[in-house]
């Protein structure tokens, strides 16, 4: 588990010329590629879009190429979501290149600190739950596959709340 007293300073990016994120989960289908979608929408309605670079990736690439998840798409348009981000594997050189790596759960955490290069690499690895401000309970993003609709509703529920909670943190 990250302890957030040794990840980044997450205030401090906002003094960045831009903001780098990269959110990521296991298959890149449906959790990360839906919190992409929940933060860009966050930052374009706040007109700061050039400010914020957004991806998104997973660990397994079974689905490198696809279009998230048919189920995870049809949810998030119903909140007004479009869901275009095609899946890939991450990268070693993405450490380098984002200061913010998000995970949605404690495998994606522990794996990301594995593949990390760097001490520095890993204090960019945070994790959503922990911006999240109304669901005290929740200990993580959990992977949907293999729930019906209820653990896609969920999912967007998490990520809404986490995704203002990290954009404010960031902004404040
Ligand atoms: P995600 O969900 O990590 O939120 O994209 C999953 C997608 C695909 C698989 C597992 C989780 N899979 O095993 O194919």
């Amino acid at each position: 588990m990250n302890d957030k007293s040794t990840s980044v300073e997450i205030g401090s990016l906002k003094d960045k010329e831009k903001i780098k994120i990269l959110f990521v989960c296991l298959g890149n289908i449906c959790r990360s590629p839906a919190a992409q979608g929940v933060m860009q929408r966050l930052v374009d309605e706040r007109g700061l879009s050039s400010r914020y670079e957004l991806d998104s990736c997973g660990f397994y690439g079974g689905h490198a190429g696809d279009l998230p998840d048919k189920r995870m798409r049809v949810h998030a348009s119903r909140r007004g979501y479009d869901l275009t981000h095609r899946s890939r594997v991450l990268r070693p050189w993405d450490f380098d290149d984002f200061d913010l790596i998000v995970g949605m759960d404690d495998r994606n955490i522990s794996d990301l600190l594995e593949a990390a290069p760097s001490a520095d690499a890993q204090r960019k690895v945070v994790r959503m739950i922990d911006f999240a401000r109304c669901h005290p309970y929740q200990d993580c993003v959990p992977d949907p596959y293999y729930d019906g609709a209820q653990g896609f509703e969920l999912v967007l529920d998490l990520l809404e709340d986490a995704c203002a909670g990290l954009f404010d943190e960031i902004e404040k």
